[in-house]
């Protein structure tokens, strides 16, 4: 027995010995190796880079022992997706810190690939930011990332021209229509009202606001998923109208995705549009043909209901496989604190998610607009929230794209929609 005992102890330290070679020489190496490098994914940013790229050099003098690597990817939220999932399955490790839309980040964390965040972000400073981009962030409980910046559907319109024939900014989808009928008559080569409606996750969010405005909607109030119903067939007949019948959206909509419009409204040649709050500094930036000419407004309604934008905006979180997750989520605090918000929203036009920054007064003295704009996310409204999203997404965009272009009758469209994604529900259940 002592013999037993005592080889048992010389193994022990034998194998303690081991274990403080290999880690002395593992720090030896990490000192020789120099700072830590992390990788940031996040899609193209309208405006250029270089106020991010500064934001990003701040963080790396702050944190000497930190070099930063921003990698960008296509901005079309669909494709970031793609190559998230792709690359997560596969346990890269490649990336550190990822920017996330607000439709996805539930599916990640179900997925295990986002690192928990909730002792980095307590739930006393969440009480901060609005409501919608917290839950979207939430998953069982926990918190999965930090809102960046957030997103809901405005009205931009051509301020000039309203003033020249004396009509102000349209309450509802008619009065949209025949305002911008009569300018359309009077004004040489302009559009009246575009909007995103190419196939892909922008139309989404444009169907649910015109569903939204007209007392419909995808989920009943008891959580049911209920997309046949008159409201709906309404909202997308008036979208098909919009193109076909009463003509004031060229069919070119049916292709474009945010920075098409943004550029078509952005060189002087549309009445309205419907976009994000990126496109407003674009828009008043030095040598735009539009300087001083636009103005901002909630959507219109249906006559007799509420105008609803859709929420949208990008969450920060760190990646499950980082090697770096604590350097991660220092990245992660920063880009999301308030000084960064603060200076995205007045440099870059993205704006922030914490509600208490819409009472600073350096920033509403840059963007008097913002003031207003914090009833719009207060209200918006997210997509079905669900890990599952992305496959309902994946049966509503074609479904809703085939009645825009005329190719089915919104009754037929709704209808397949709602078995289709009754069979992805049935799934969520198992
Ligand atoms: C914006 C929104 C995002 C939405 C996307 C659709 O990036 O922030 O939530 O999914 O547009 O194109």
């Amino acid at each position: 027995m002592p013999r037993k005992s005592s080889i048992g102890l010389f193994t022990a330290g034998l194998l303690l010995a081991i274990a403080l070679l290999f880690f002395s020489c593992r720090a030896e190496q990490n000192r020789a190796q120099g700072p830590v490098t992390l990788v940031f994914k996040h899609g193209k940013l309208a405006g250029g880079p270089e106020a991010l790229r500064e934001i990003l050099s701040r963080f790396e003098a702050q944190n000497p022992g930190i070099r930063v690597k921003d990698e960008v990817l296509p901005a079309s939220t669909d494709e970031q997706h793609q190559f998230y999932v792709i690359n997560l399955e596969a346990g890269s490790a490649e990336f550190d810190v990822l920017s996330m839309d607000v439709i996805w980040v539930k599916e990640f964390a179900r997925a295990g690939w986002l690192r928990p965040l909730d002792d980095v972000f307590p739930p006393e400073e969440r009480k901060d930011f609005f409501r919608g981009p917290i839950s979207a962030v939430t998953f069982r409980g926990s918190v999965y990332a930090i809102p960046w910046y957030i997103d809901a559907g405005l009205l931009y319109y051509r301020k000039d021209l309203l003033d020249k024939y004396s009509i102000s900014p349209p309450r509802t989808w008619q009065e949209l229509v025949s305002t911008a009928r009569t300018i359309m008559e009077r004004e040489k080569d302009i559009y009246g009202f575009i909007w995103q409606g190419k196939q892909y996750e922008g139309l989404v969010c444009n169907v649910m606001e015109y569903m939204w405005s007209r007392g419909g909607g995808l989920i009943d109030e008891d959580g049911s998923f209920n997309a046949l119903k008159e409201e709906n067939i309404d909202a997308l007949r008036f979208m098909y109208d919009l193109i076909h019948t009463y003509r004031v959206s060229p069919p070119l909509v049916t292709t474009a995705v945010e920075e098409t419009t943004r550029h078509i409204f952005g060189s002087g040649r549309a009445l309205f549009m419907r976009n994000w709050p990126y496109a407003w500094n674009l828009f008043e930036k030095e040598g735009s043909p539009v300087k001083g000419k636009v103005g901002v407004t909630v959507l219109p309604a249906f006559k007799g209901h509420r105008p609803y934008a859709t929420l949208g905006g990008w969450q920060l979180g760190v990646n499950r496989y980082s090697k770096h997750p604590e350097e991660a989520e220092k990245l992660v605090r920063y880009l999301t604190s308030y000084e960064v918000q603060k200076e995205m929203a007045i440099r870059m036009g993205y704006k922030p998610p914490r509600r208490s920054l819409y009472r600073d007064e350096e920033l509403i003295r840059a963007q008097p607009f913002i003031v207003r704009l914090y009833d719009v996310f207060e209200h918006a409204r997210p997509r079905p929230e669900s890990p599952f999203y992305m496959m309902i997404t994946q049966v509503l965009q074609p479904e809703f794209s085939a009645v825009i272009t005329g190719i089915k009758t919104p009754e037929r469209a709704l209808r397949s929609i709602q078995r289709q994604v009754e069979h992805i529900l049935r799934m969520e259940e198992r």
